[in-house]
């Protein structure tokens, strides 16, 4: 294919793990519980405005940033509920968090530049760095997935640019306490590296657990890109849009990218997300309390299976069992669940090594009584094995 740019044949095939494995199977009767897609519909008074916004024309090009009025409504509702301190001029409008993190990682990774990613990982990062010419370094999570400076120190070299945070966590379900991401600040600053803060969960969160944004504590605001969108809090995932913030120096760089990707998000979807944040938040606590109620269902139905154990995810819409009682590697329970039940969930292994021994299993993503047959299924498979 001597057409083909070095930056797509230089660069590891995108896989699509079980996902890819399942959509290959035609006339089963399978429950999907490895896609991480919201299954609430999105709220109406979201699409209202967003119908509103189109007859009301608005349809044509505005702001590269993103409108104005709605960075202003998201530079309140950050200082409110993060706490974070940010200009409208430090806010960019994103076509999702998965376009945010591809301008940073554009804007600041060099041909030969490393991005460390904590293990288990989000795999569709990799992809983003290793466009941009960069390297991928592992940097395996500590014990029960917290963060462990003394595992990611050895990791840094002097071509180390980032490292990417992803909080809550995907797929563990973690969400950091303050001293584990003062741990991860303080390397970054010792270090001199830039901190790419994947939030895309940070609404989702169970059990009065505290989601801190890591570009709030001392001296990282400076250095981080933090990186946040309506996809999962507000059932937006087909909607496309996002939002980052970034320290002044930064914002030229990543304007430079976004503006010659896709100019802006869409005009009128602007309305809608600015719809979802500023409407009643009694409708986003009801989606977060759906998410709670089937995680409850799973974890609960996960203890009770011969061989699984299942730690309580504190956020995200992901439980990630521990399968080790089994004997059996996780790509191999993962493929005979699907073949022998019919239920699709991840292999742990496929975030990364430090995955191995789990199964990703997404309690967002279906409604109450799929997860009930979904979980009978399970639980008869592992009995029997
Ligand atoms: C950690 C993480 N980041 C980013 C994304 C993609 O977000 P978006 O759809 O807003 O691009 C996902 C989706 O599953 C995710 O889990």
């Amino acid at each position: 294919m001597k057409h083909l740019a070095k930056r797509i044949t230089g660069t590891s095939k995108k896989s699509f793990g079980m996902y890819g494995r399942a959509a290959a199977m035609t006339g089963r009767d399978l429950i999907h519980m490895e896609l991480g897609r919201p299954h609430a519909d999105t709220p109406d008074h979201i699409k209202e405005a967003t119908i509103a916004a189109i007859r009301a024309g608005k349809v044509h090009y505005s702001n590269l940033p993103g409108e104005l009025h709605l960075r202003q409504a998201l530079k309140e509702k950050l200082a409110r509920q993060n706490a974070m301190e940010v200009t409208t001029d430090q806010i960019i409008v994103t076509n999702g968090l998965t376009h945010a993190s591809y301008a940073a990682i554009m804007a600041f990774i060099d041909d030969g530049d490393e991005a460390i990613l904590l293990e288990p990982y989000y795999p569709q990062h990799i992809g983003k760095i290793e466009l941009a010419g960069g390297k991928v370094v592992m940097a395996p999570l500590g014990e029960d997935f917290r963060i462990d400076p003394a595992l990611i120190a050895p990791k840094i070299t002097a071509r180390t640019k980032m490292i990417v945070l992803i909080n809550p966590c995907n797929p563990t379900g973690r969400v950091y306490s303050r001293e584990e991401l003062q741990g991860l600040a303080d390397l970054a600053i010792k270090h001199d590296l830039l901190v790419i803060a994947d939030e895309v969960y940070k609404d989702i969160l169970f059990d009065g657990a505290k989601h801190i944004s890591i570009a709030t504590l001392p001296g990282m605001a400076e250095r981080t890109v933090s990186m946040f969108a309506f996809t999962k809090s507000y059932a937006m995932d087909g909607w496309r849009i996002g939002y980052m913030t970034a320290p002044d120096w930064a914002i030229p760089a990543l304007l430079k990218i976004t503006a010659n990707d896709v100019t802006h998000v869409n005009t009128f979807i602007q309305e809608g997300a600015l719809a979802a944040i500023t409407g009643d938040p009694a409708v986003l606590a009801g989606l977060i309390a759906e998410d709670r109620e089937k995680r409850d269902i799973v974890v609960t139905r996960l203890n009770q299976m011969a061989g699984v154990t299942c730690a309580w995810p504190e956020g995200t819409i992901y439980a990630f069992p521990s399968i080790k009682g089994t004997g059996l590697g996780s790509q191999i329970v993962a493929e005979r669940l699907l073949d022998e039940t019919g239920v699709v969930v991840e292999a742990g292994s496929f975030y990364g090594a430090a995955g191995e021994g789990h199964l990703r299993v997404c309690f967002g993503s279906l409604s109450t009584p799929h997860i009930t047959e979904a979980m009978d299924r399970m639980q008869r498979f592992f009995g029997a094995l």
